[in-house]
């Protein structure tokens, strides 16, 4: 039994390929590297360049690997972008994501993980988000990630499929072991970012908008660490290949951290007091989103092994470091 792993070569796609690997799971990543790096993956792993809305490639590589079980990670995950660019998003999103669950059905592929993320509810009304709440995002991100949780669900009903989707809150930090992390250039992450200042490849960081209707005025997030998320997508592996039912779970550790309190922690674990500017609000920014954060527990048995701003930070900053010494930025 093999595990297809779409966007096996970006940022958390990547570190789910180690999982399994840890865990002893044979894997295929398909992915077109238009954000991924093929030095990321372990030379045992099995990579095809391509795109997975490329029906004949799909199929092709499960029927010659024995594939069971699609985590389907490869999307386009910017907001703005998404934006700017809506039809760009519904494409590769979207619509390859509905190829890939055709050819997921077609080839007789029991199992499907789907990365699913909180943009799906939008300014959600209730704080922490739970998985029942009517979903209404705001953004053609968000949008184009809640069309595939329908298509799944439907698919699922009518073809014997079985799903999980998981909510991604906002994933952070990098492999304990220092084999993998965030590496796309020019993200936008606030962790990211601030670790690429405490470093000096940023002359100064933003803080945008301090006049949201929070403790301290700047946006709450829940930020889950990539290992521990890695190991969610293996527990929801487990639960289909038992038999278990489709499920659609937060992923997240049911905590609130503000952008000053962030970037406060990345100051304390550099050592490094670098400039920060207060500038307007971003547009699209909801002032709070924190997971309500038991179903996965209780259904997955998950639980997380990083919950712990510090260490996600020290994370993020090795890889940043790492990342410098190999000239990889
Ligand atoms: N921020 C700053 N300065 C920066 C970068 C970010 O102040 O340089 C702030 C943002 O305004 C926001 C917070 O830090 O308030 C977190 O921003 P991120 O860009 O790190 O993450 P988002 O919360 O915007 O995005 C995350 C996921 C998306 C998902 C979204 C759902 O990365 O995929 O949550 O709301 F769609």
């Amino acid at each position: 039994m093999t595990v297809l792993v779409t966007g096996g070569a970006g940022y958390i796609g990547s570190h789910m390929v180690l999982a399994l690997l840890d865990a002893g799971e044979e894997v295929v990543v398909i992915d077109n590297l238009s954000t991924g790096f093929d030095w990321v993956l372990p030379p045992e792993v099995e990579l095809v360049v391509g795109d997975m809305g490329d029906q004949a490639l799909v199929e092709g590589v499960i029927r010659r690997r024995g594939v069971d079980a699609i985590a389907h990670f490869a999307a386009k995950i910017v907001v703005p972008e998404s934006v700017a660019d809506p039809l760009g998003y519904y494409l590769n999103n979207t619509v390859k994501s509905r190829a890939l669950i055709e050819a997921a059905v077609r080839a007789g592929v029991a199992h499907f993980i789907f990365s699913s993320t909180a943009a799906v509810y939008g300014e959600p009304a209730v704080v922490p988000v739970p998985e029942d709440l009517p979903l209404s995002p705001v953004s053609p991100y968000g949008r184009s990630k809640l069309m595939t949780e329908w298509m799944l669900a439907d698919a699922a009903y009518a073809h014997g499929l079985r799903y999980v989707v998981l909510r991604y809150f906002n994933v952070a930090g990098a492999d304990p072991q220092g084999r993998a992390g965030q590496s796309t250039p020019n993200a936008t992450h606030l962790i990211k970012v601030a670790a690429q200042t405490a470093l000096g490849d940023r002359p100064r960081m933003e803080v945008f908008g301090t006049d949201y209707p929070t403790a301290d005025g700047s946006c709450v997030r829940d930020y889950i660490q990539v290992s521990d998320l890695a190991a969610a997508h293996l527990s929801a592996l487990a639960h289909l290949r038992k038999g278990g039912e489709s499920l659609t779970l937060n992923c997240g550790y049911g905590r609130g951290y503000s952008v000053l309190e962030v970037i406060e922690v990345v100051k304390r674990v550099s050592g490094v007091d670098f400039e920060v500017r207060i500038s307007p609000r971003r547009p699209g920014d909801p002032a709070q989103i924190v997971a309500k954060a038991d179903r996965i527990r209780e259904r997955l048995g998950w639980r997380p092994h990083y919950d712990d701003l510090e260490a996600i930070v020290a994370q993020a900053l090795a890889w940043e470091r790492s990342l410098k010494q190999r000239n990889l930025r």
